[in-house]
């Protein structure tokens, strides 16, 4: 009952952004749906994030299909093993599009192996060098890889947003002292999370809200299906952390995602 309030006042108070999505038809089967669903409860703009070639393409043509969809392209260190040249010129040729608003989903993924790193960091470094040349911010993705992400992002002069922040106060003062800012999402909510301890003391000028949807649930749907619509859920959740209202941690991660994201305005 009390999520169903802050639902009715925020669709009239407040817009959102979802700052890292994949909505892509493998995971979702009916899009127009969901779309309306999204923009229906107040979320006014999601960053559809790519990771290959066929998921960077779906996201592009999406965000000519529908208002509420931006997107971010680029290739995530999963694909490491595959990617080919043809798929970075591919990213590459589209970065002016109007839509494309950062590069993204990009970085390093140690978790279950870190025998290819070099090959990674060749990736993750190569498209750091194409966001510095068409100066677009970066969309982060790092996973036990705290040191060696840093030591990349420190050889560009870029800037954006460490997607899914789940470090120390250290590590998360560090990315705001290079100019990022933390992607906050479902995790925060998970009862074995100390994330909240961490983000208390961080300001909210250096949050910006997103879902990783359809991945990470926040509780109490954790395991579940997720979309955009859980930002909402993130927002309560800030406000009880920060003793704010959710309107007002809808609209000042509004503004940061407006701030660090040009061509979302
Ligand atoms: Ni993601």
């Amino acid at each position: 009952v009390r999520l169903k309030y802050y639902f009715k006042g925020l669709k009239r108070m407040s817009k959102y952004i979802d700052t890292h999505a994949h909505i892509y038809s493998e995971y979702y089967d009916d899009i127009p749906w969901l779309v309306k669903l999204i923009t229906d409860m107040g979320v006014e703009k999601v960053i559809n994030a790519g990771c290959d070639t066929k998921s960077n393409k779906e996201v592009l043509d999406l965000s000519k299909e529908y208002d509420a969809l931006y997107c971010a392209i680029g290739i995530h260190p999963e694909n490491v093993d595959d990617y080919t040249k043809e798929d970075l010129d591919y990213v590459e040729k589209h970065l002016n599009d109007h839509k494309v608003v950062a590069i993204g989903e990009i970085g390093l993924d140690y978790h279950y192996t870190k025998e290819n790193k070099e090959k990674q960091i060749e990736l993750f470094e190569y498209q750091l060098a194409l966001a510095e040349k068409y100066h677009l911010p970066v969309v982060v993705h790092s996973r036990d890889a705290t040191e060696d992400t840093i030591n990349s992002l420190k050889k560009y002069k870029v800037t954006g947003v460490i997607h899914s922040f789940s470090g120390s106060l250290e590590t998360a003062n560090i990315y705001i002292k290079m100019g990022f800012a933390l992607g906050i999402n479902g995790v925060i909510t998970f009862k074995n999370s100390k994330l909240k301890e961490v983000i208390a003391k961080i300001p909210l000028e250096k949050l910006v809200l997103e879902t990783d949807s359809p991945y990470l649930s926040p509780e109490p749907k954790r395991g579940k299906t997720n979309d955009s619509t859980s930002v909402l859920i993130i927002a309560e959740f800030l406000a009880n952390l920060y003793e704010f209202t959710p309107e007002i941690i809808g609209e000042k991660t509004t503004e940061n995602a407006l701030r660090i994201f040009d061509k979302l305005s």
